[in-house]
């Protein structure tokens, strides 16, 4: 089964409108009525009817079937507007809720984008900062492990393990940064920087058959779609390393033109992760930040995210962005 989220839609709320064809309905009835009363002398019938019980007052039920008539109608019209001020006010709810959903979008859009300047920031520190000194602590340290005469085996040994203790440090500020800021994506380009991923993935998990395709030029989407894309395969990958216990792994990221859009108009750009593992109930699953962090970066691009996994056939990730090309926005 397929899963996939969509915004409330209140573009365009269903306005009560005039009831044609029952207020068409009445007249006609009301009109069959008069025209079979005039016909077959109705009223002269009744009252030759009812003459003989005068003392029941028979005579004057039409008067009352008229005043209930008329009461009737006033209790119609009464409900009618009572629903539609509850229609007018459940609309003006959803126009609020509808807005304030856009508000929380936009925030969450402010949110990322502060994290990841503050974490390519924090990457920049520490590759500039920490790697450069812990590079010359391990440099200085091997110097000294190697002019060191042999009898001072202390020294000798101090020195050589600040070298270790800075090269391991120095490994761990490499990952560090790996994290925060996606390996030659800058540099490089998202091509490089998935298939930088991937291959970690694959160290990592050796039993996995990683395997992965391109389509298009995938190099020039600009910063935030190549981070969205980079950062959604990194969460599904991880999922993948957490809950699918699968043994092949396909990753496609193609461009392509929007079908129907002139040539070189609008173009999206389409990312499928897909597994053969134990797959999920997607009825049933506690969805995580994993999954609601990835539909909220593909929606705030305009994108769609969809998430399938049909029984017996693992776990499946689908993501479509929108590429605004020549000036155009993508909507
Ligand atoms: N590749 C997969 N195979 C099987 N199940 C999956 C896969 N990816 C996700 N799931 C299911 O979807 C659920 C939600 O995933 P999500 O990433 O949102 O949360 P999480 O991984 O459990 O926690 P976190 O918030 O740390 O990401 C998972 O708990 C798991 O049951
Ligand atoms: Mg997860």
């Amino acid at each position: 089964m397929a899963l996939s989220v969509r915004a409330l839609d209140t573009q365009n709320p269903s306005k009560p409108r005039f009831p044609w064809r029952d207020a068409a309905v009445v007249v006609a009835v009301t009109l069959a009525t008069a025209f079979l009363g005039i016909y077959f002398e109705a009223s002269e019938r009744l009252f030759e009817a009812t003459r003989g019980y005068e003392h029941l007052q028979l005579d004057e039920l039409p008067a009352a079937i008229l005043a209930l008539a008329l009461a009737l109608m006033w209790f119609a019209w009464r409900r009618q507007r009572e629903l539609s001020d509850e229609l007018a006010r459940r609309l003006e709810i959803e126009r609020q809720i509808e807005s304030l959903l856009a508000d929380n979008r936009r925030l969450a859009q402010r949110y990322m984008q502060a994290q990841e300047a503050e974490r390519k920031h924090l990457a920049r520190e520490l590759h500039d900062e920490m790697g450069q000194y812990l590079n010359a602590i391990r440099m200085d340290a091997l110097a000294i492990e190697q002019r060191i005469g042999e009898g001072e085996p202390e020294v000798r040994r101090a020195a050589g393990a600040i070298a270790q203790h800075a090269g391991h440090v120095y490994a761990s500020v490499r990952d560090l940064i790996g994290t925060l800021r996606p390996v030659g994506l800058d540099d490089l380009g998202l091509r490089a920087a998935l298939e930088h991923c991937l291959a970690h993935w694959q160290q990592r998990l050796p039993d996995v058959a990683f395997s992965m395709a391109f389509e298009g030029d995938v190099d020039s989407l600009g910063e935030e779609i190549s981070l969205a894309i980079y950062r959604l395969t990194q969460e599904a990958l991880t999922n993948v390393s957490r809950h699918a216990a699968a043994a092949n792994v396909h990753v496609r990221l193609a461009r392509v033109h929007m079908p129907g859009a002139s040539q070189d108009r609008h173009q999206e750009v389409m990312l499928e992760i897909a597994d053969d593992g134990r797959g999920a109930d997607l009825q049933r699953i506690r969805f995580g930040l994993g999954l609601i962090g990835m539909r909220e970066r593909i929606e705030m691009l305009g994108g769609t995210l969809q998430v399938a996994s049909p029984a017996g056939k693992g776990f499946r990730i689908d993501a479509r962005i929108p590429v605004a090309t020549h000036g155009q926005a993508a909507t």
